[in-house]
C-alpha cells in the first residue's frame, strides 16, 4: 500500500534560507548537465527585487525549494528542486502552485522557466499545464564543457 502523501511546509525565506538550498541543489542536480547555481548566483540574485525564495519542508527538514523572480506581469521560475529521497510525493507540484499563487499575487500573467533537453522534470510541467514556447541551443554548459538545450515553457495565470 502507498504510504499518505504527507503535505509539505512552505515558506518563504531570504538570504537565511540559503544554507538549506545550497545543502538541496548538491543533492538534487547532476553536476553532469550544468544546471545547479552556485552560492555567489543565488546570492546574487536574491538581492534583486521581485526575487523570493521559497522553502519546502517535511517534519520541520529541508526537502526542496523554489527560486522565482517577478517583472511587471511576467514571472519566472528559476530554480525548482526536491531531495532525491522526497521525489515524487507532491512537493515539486506543491512549490510549483506556490510560485503561480505567490507570481499571480505579485501582478504576473504569465510564469516562464527553461528545462534542459531530457530532463525528467518536463513530466511534472507538462502535469502542471506548462506548455513550450521555444528552445534556446546550447543554454546549459555541462561539466565536461558539453551544450544542452532548453525548452522555454510557460503557463498562463489569468486563466485557470
Ligand atoms: C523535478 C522535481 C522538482 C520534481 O519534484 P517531485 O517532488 O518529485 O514532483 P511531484 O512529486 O510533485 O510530481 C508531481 C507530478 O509531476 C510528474 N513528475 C514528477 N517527476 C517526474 C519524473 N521524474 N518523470 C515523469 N513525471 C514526473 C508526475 O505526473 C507527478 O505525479 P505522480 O508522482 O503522481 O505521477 C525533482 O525531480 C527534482 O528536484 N529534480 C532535479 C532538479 C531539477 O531538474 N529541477 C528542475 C529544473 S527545471
Amino acid at each position: 500500500m502507498t504510504p499518505p502523501r504527507e503535505p509539505p511546509t512552505l515558506c518563504d525565506a531570504g538570504v537565511d534560507g540559503l544554507p538549506e538550498v545550497m545543502t538541496t541543489m548538491a543533492d538534487a542536480f547532476d553536476p553532469v548537465f550544468g544546471e545547479a547555481w552556485t552560492q555567489s548566483q543565488c546570492l546574487g540574485i536574491l538581492s534583486l527585487p521581485g526575487v523570493w525564495l521559497t522553502l519546502a519542508r517535511i517534519d520541520d527538514r529541508p526537502a526542496g525549494f523554489a527560486l522565482s523572480r517577478v517583472v511587471i506581469d511576467e514571472a519566472e521560475l528559476l530554480l525548482l528542486a526536491v531531495r532525491p529521497a522526497d521525489r515524487r510525493a507532491g512537493i515539486g507540484l506543491a512549490l510549483l502552485e506556490h510560485v503561480a499563487h505567490a507570481a499571480r499575487t505579485r501582478g504576473a500573467r504569465r510564469l516562464f522557466l527553461e528545462v534542459r533537453s531530457g530532463n525528467p522534470a518536463r513530466g511534472l510541467y507538462d502535469a502542471a499545464g506548462f506548455r513550450a514556447v521555444g528552445t534556446r541551443q546550447g543554454y546549459y554548459r555541462g561539466r565536461d564543457g558539453t551544450a544542452h538545450d532548453a525548452h522555454t515553457l510557460e503557463r498562463r495565470l489569468d486563466i485557470r
